[in-house]
């Protein structure tokens, strides 16, 4: 550019260029400078986009990794014998680690089951074998005896409510975002006002004057939850679900204060009556409500029995009640 300007501005000088032509020419150099630069400023975000759409066609043509029986056996209701984890090995895609390794153990009709350990152990990952998201790479999990791979996917996965610890936080109503467990609640205002009254967030919506039809989420300027108000939205979502057998909670109550949590956890036996369930939670003070324990360290089933047992075999579960009743003991002595 600046060669140019100088033989133009040369050439006016020679006397070879009027002044009206300098000016058109000093104009067209700084055209043809902008035209440039934003075609390679599109260039560039082209080529990302193209990045973009090369993922998303991988994705598009990515082959389920799931086996699908279609339409495969019933899905026994109810379980009588109980779901086995039978030697369960599972490594995620590309990845090098087990996430879970030689896991073997019996959920029993009705009973509720804690899975602790520390970050990482596995326990979600359990849940998601559960619920189908993934297949044990190596070892079979049984439902009444039957293998779970060859049950109906939609109806196994009908028998099934829970709070995960990724619960959706939905762009749609209030009560739209309950009733996506079970759309019955749509219509069904008792049962959408039944799991609203259990969840404890029948304060939060009769405070809103749409009430239950209040949007939510920021993305179309509806209402935004704080992050303990979406939790219990998600639970409610659990209750609402009426009819399945088994109800998994991972870390259902991370987010909320101490009042809610306590309450919740009264109904969350409630909930569970009836069902098979499993409570992942950090809280050992919580896992009181469990018939069994399971400790997970590492991806490996190290510890399975009651609250005493495990107290009194002085293993992993020990160490981490006694650490969490130490560090209560210490906030209570800086009390006193
Ligand atoms: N989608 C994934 N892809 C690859 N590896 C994963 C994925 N999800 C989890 N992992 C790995 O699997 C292991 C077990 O993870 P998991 O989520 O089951 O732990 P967790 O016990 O639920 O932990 P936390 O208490 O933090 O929730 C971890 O080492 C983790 O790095
Ligand atoms: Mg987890």
């Amino acid at each position: 550019m600046v060669l140019l300007f100088y033989w133009v501005v040369k050439q006016a000088f020679q006397g070879k260029f009027s002044p009206g032509s300098v000016l058109l020419l000093v104009q067209s150099l700084t055209y043809f400078q902008q035209n440039l630069a934003a075609f390679v400023g599109n260039g560039l975000e082209l080529w990302e986009n193209v990045l973009y759409m090369q993922q998303f066609f991988n994705f598009l043509d990515s082959a389920s990794s799931m086996l699908l029986t279609v339409p495969g056996e019933k899905t026994p209701s109810p379980i009588l014998t109980g779901i086995t984890f039978e030697n369960v090995y599972f490594r995620y895609p590309d990845a090098q680690a087990w996430a879970v390794k030689n896991i073997s153990f019996t959920l029993h009709p009705g009973e509720t089951v804690a899975i602790v350990g520390e970050n990482g152990a596995g326990k979600t990952t359990i849940i998601k074998l559960l619920t189908r998201l993934y297949d044990p790479t190596q070892g079979r999990i049984l439902v009444d005896g039957v293998d779970l791979k060859h049950l109906n996917l939609q109806e196994w996965r009908q028998q099934i409510a829970g709070v995960f610890q990724d619960f959706g936080r939905y762009a749609l109503t209030l009560g739209e975002n309950i009733a996506l467990s079970n759309l019955q609640a749509l219509e069904n205002r008792d049962l959408l006002r039944f799991a609203i009254e259990r969840a404890d967030i029948i304060q939060l919506v009769t405070q809103f004057p749409t009430g239950e039809d209040t949007p939510l989420g920021k993305q179309f300027s509806g209402t935004e939850l704080s992050g303990g108000q979406w939790q219990k939205l998600a639970l409610a979502r659990a209750f609402v679900r009426q009819q399945a057998q088994i109800l998994l909670l991972d870390e259902p109550t991370a987010a909320l204060d101490p009042r809610s949590e306590y309450e919740l956890y009264q109904r969350f036996v409630e909930l569970a009556q009836g069902k098979t369930t499993i409570l992942i939670t950090h809280r050992l003070a919580s896992v009181r409500m469990a018939q069994r324990i399971l400790v997970l360290k590492a991806g490996q089933l190290i510890e399975d029995g009651t609250h005493q047992e495990l107290l009194s075999h002085g293993g992993e579960y020990t160490t981490l009640w006694n650490m969490q009743i130490r560090q209560y003991g210490e906030y209570f002595k800086i009390q006193n």
